[in-house]
C-alpha cells in the first residue's frame, strides 16, 4: 500500500502562476490514494478556479468564502486536527511572511496556525522577491520551526529573469511529501544502503560491457526505505531513472567502483539489487579500439564479488545483508546456494525467464528466502509492492 493511501493532505494554493503545476500535483497526490482537500487564497483563485482542483481530487476545494460560511468556526480547527500534512504549493512570499509571523487572515493561514501536522512549502516567486532579506529571514524561521522547504528551482521566471524562484516540479514535491510522511516509520533512525542498476565495465573510452538491468527494482527499494523513515544511500550504476527524493546518491560505473562505494558506507542494512558484473575486461584500452586494427580479442577477469567481500569482513559493516538472485533456470536451487555461499540474511529470488518479471518491466515475481530456512513466495506484483515487502522483511530482520 502506498505511503499516501488514505492520507489526509491539505493542499494550500496561493497566488502564483505555478498553480498550473499545482493542479498536476493535486492529481498525482489523489492518484496515489491521498485524500486531498485544497484551500485557496484569494490570490490563488485569480489564476485558476477551484473546479479545476475539485475535478482532479474528487473532493471539495475551499476558498476564503468558506471562512465566513456556516461551518466556518470549526472548519480550520477540524482541518488542523485531521490533516496528516499541510502542503502549500505554490507558496508565495506573502504567504511565507504570514506563516513566519503567525498572521491568520485567510482560511489557509488560519488553518496553518491551527494545524498540528508537518508543514511542507514549495516557494514560487520572482528571483528578487526570493532573494530579499525579509523572505530569506521568513524562510529561516519556518525551517527552524520544522517546516520542510522544497525548492525553489532555478530557471526562467515569469518576469523574464533567470534564477531561483520557480516552484519545484510536482514529482519532486510529491517525493518530499512521501519523505516527510515516512519520517517516523519503522526504519526511522536506521541507515539503509541500496545498490541498483547494471554496472558498466569499460573496454575502451567509448565501449562498455553491461547488462539489461534497468535499476527499477533497486530504485523502488530505495523509495520504500525512504517511505519507512530510513536514511537511504543509493549507490547506482548508470540508469535512465530519477532517484527518489531524500536518497543520498552515489553514482558509480563499474563493479570495482561499486564495491569501493559499498565498503565506505557502513549501515544497518545493505540491499544489493544491482546487477554487478561478474567479469570485467582485464585491461582497458587507453584509446578507442579501431576497426582497421582487426577484431579485438578481449580477455576477461573476475570482477569483485561485492556481497561475498562484505559478508567475509572481520568486522561486519552491515547488520542485515540482502541479495538478489536473477535466474533463468532452477530458481530456488540457485538462490538457496547463493543465500548460503554469500552468507546472506535474505535473498530475493527472481525468475527472469517470464516476460512479466525481471528486467525493464514494472512487475516482478519473486520468492524471498531466509537464512533460517523459511521462505515466502509472492504472486506477480508491481516492483513497488515487491520493494515494500523487501523493506518490511528487512525491518523485521533488524528488530
Ligand atoms: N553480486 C555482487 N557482486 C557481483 C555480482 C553480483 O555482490 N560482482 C550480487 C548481486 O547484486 C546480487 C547477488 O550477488 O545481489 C547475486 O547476483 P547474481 O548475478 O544473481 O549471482 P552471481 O553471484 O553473479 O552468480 P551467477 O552469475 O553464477 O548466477
Amino acid at each position: 500500500m502506498s505511503i499516501l493511501s488514505n492520507k489526509h493532505i491539505l493542499l494550500g494554493v496561493t497566488g502564483s502562476i505555478a498553480v498550473y503545476k499545482a493542479a498536476d500535483l493535486a492529481s498525482k497526490l489523489a492518484q496515489a490514494g491521498a485524500l486531498v482537500d485544497v484551500i485557496f487564497t484569494e490570490a490563488g483563485e485569480k489564476f485558476v478556479t477551484p473546479l479545476t482542483f475539485q475535478s482532479v481530487t474528487g473532493r471539495r476545494a475551499y476558498t476564503d468564502s468558506d471562512l465566513w460560511g456556516n461551518e466556518a468556526h470549526v472548519l480550520h480547527v477540524s482541518f488542523g486536527k485531521t490533516a496528516d500534512l499541510l502542503l502549500i504549493a505554490p507558496c508565495t512570499a506573502d504567504t511565507m511572511a504570514k506563516l513566519a509571523n503567525g498572521i491568520a487572515d485567510n482560511l489557509l493561514t488560519v488553518t496553518a496556525l491551527a494545524a498540528q501536522c508537518p508543514l511542507v512549502i514549495a516557494p514560487a516567486m520572482d528571483g528578487g522577491m526570493f532573494a530579499h532579506p525579509a523572505t530569506q529571514k521568513n524562510l529561516e524561521i519556518l525551517k527552524q520551526r520544522g517546516a520542510t522547504v522544497v525548492g525553489p528551482a532555478e530557471g526562467h521566471l515569469a518576469s523574464g529573469l533567470v534564477g531561483p524562484g520557480r516552484m519545484s516540479e510536482p514529482a519532486e514535491i510529491l517525493g518530499c511529501v512521501r519523505m516527510v510522511l515516512g519520517k517516523n516509520g519503522k526504519l526511522a533512525g536506521k541507515k539503509v544502503v541500496v545498490t541498483a542498476g547494471g554496472t558498466q565495465e569499460a573496454l575502451d573510452p567509448v565501449r562498455v560491457i553491461t547488462n539489461h538491468s534497468s535499476g527499477k527494482q533497486g530504485y523502488a527499494v530505495a523509495q520504500a526505505a525512504i517511505d519507512t523513515g530510513a536514511d537511504v544511500c543509493l549507490i547506482t550504476a548508470p540508469t535512465a531513472l530519477t532517484p527518489p527524493v531524500g536518497a543520498r546518491v552515489v553514482n558509480v560505473k563499474s563493479a570495482q567502483d561499486m564495491i569501493e562505494a559499498v565498503l565506505s558506507e557502513p549501515a544497518d542494512a545493505l540491499i544489493m539489487a544491482a546487477a554487478a558484473a561478474d567479469f570485467t575486461p582485464k585491461t582497458v584500452a587507453k584509446d578507442k579500439m579501431k576497426k582497421r586494427d582487426g577484431i579485438p580479442q578481449i580477455e576477461l577477469t573476475a570482477a569483485p564479488d561485492i556481497l561475498k567481500t562484505v559478508t567475509s569482513q572481520q568486522t561486519s559493516l552491515f547488520k542485515v545483508v540482502v541479495g538478489f538472485a536473477a535466474e533463468s533456470q532452477s530458481l530456488l536451487e540457485n538462490a538457496t546456494e547463493k543465500l548460503k555461499s554469500k552468507k546472506l540474511d535474505m535473498i530475493v529470488a527472481n525468475d527472469i525467464s517470464s516476460t512479466d518479471a525481471g528486467f525493464a518491466v514494472d512487475t516482478n515475481r519473486v520468492t524471498l528466502l531466509f537464512a533460517n530456512g523459511t521462505s515466502e513466495t509472492l504472486p506477480l506484483m508491481s516492483k513497488t509492492e515487491v520493494a515494500e515487502k523487501i523493506i518490511e522483511h528487512t525491518s523485521r530482520l533488524l528488530e
